[in-house]
């Protein structure tokens, strides 16, 4: 589904570059559960936003569904980023005016889904978060791990081929963020392709494959050895358990 090759990303400031991300090649398949991992300035977010399309690689290629990404136009990338990818964030960005209802539904009025049907189809993916009885509540009414909840389900809401969370349990306690993760691993039972950016060695468990980043490189990418028990640190530094 998607293909990395040889990416590198700096960001310059002023008269510094900083290299985020250093000559990463990679592949996620259509099913699969990744953790990226690594410690704070590895370069993980950049990856992640790369990955959604919300930046662009400064050197090297990404292809989607074998498309390079480098030719579509603004239009066409705004489509793609709509419609394929389902972004969640460790600070929820809901929009606080909104209730959660509202919320789920905005992303589909960009994709100009008709009204009832928008209506009907946020009302069920809340309701697949458990959150029926919060529908009409604005994020300022709701828990950290409720908000969250009403995050993904509006990251759901076109149906995305790829679900992005970053750092999606980094403001949860461990009760909360675990419902988050329950819910993460359902999705992917039922066929979501989800990546998701931790630096907790127990949440980055709970997927299948693991990709270890360390200044900007790949130092490790395999699958999790045991899942739902915390990771080895040693994994990380692309050393085997
Ligand atoms: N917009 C930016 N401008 C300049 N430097 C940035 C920007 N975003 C990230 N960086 C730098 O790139 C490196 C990787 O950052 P990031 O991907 O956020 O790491 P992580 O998510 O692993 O903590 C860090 O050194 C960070 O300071
Ligand atoms: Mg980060």
């Amino acid at each position: 589904m998607i293909r990395l090759e040889d990416v590198t990303k700096i960001y310059t400031m002023g008269e510094v570059d900083v290299v985020a991300l250093n000559g990463v090649s990679l592949e996620i398949q259509r099913g699969e559960f990744v953790s990226v991992m690594g410690p704070s300035g590895s370069g993980k977010s950049t990856l992640l936003h790369i990955l959604g399309a919300l930046d662009t690689p400064t050197s090297g290629r990404y292809y989607l569904e074998d498309v390079d990404i480098a030719d579509l136009d603004d239009a066409e990338m705004s489509r793609i980023r709509n419609r394929h990818f389902g972004f969640v964030f460790q600070s929820y960005n809901l929009f606080n005016e909104l209730n959660a209802l509202e919320n789920v539904m905005m992303p589909m009025v960009y994709a100009r889904v008709p009204k009832r049907e928008r209506i009907e189809r946020a009302k069920a993916l809340l309701s697949s978060v458990n959150m029926d009885h919060r529908m009409k509540h604005y994020p300022n009414q709701l828990s950290g791990g409720e908000q969250q909840r009403v995050a993904i389900a509006r990251a759901l809401a076109n149906n995305p081929t790829l679900l992005l969370a970053d750092e999606p349990t980094g403001n949860l306690s461990s009760v909360q963020g675990g419902e988050i993760l329950d819910i993460l691993c359902n999705l992917n039972d039922e066929g979501t392709t989800v990546v998701m950016v931790t630096h907790d060695l127990k949440v980055g468990s709970y997927a299948r494959r693991l990709i270890a980043l360390r200044d900007g490189q790949v130092a490790a990418d395999q699958p999790v050895p045991e899942r739902f028990t915390p990771l080895p640190s040693t994994i990380l530094e692309g050393r085997s358990a």
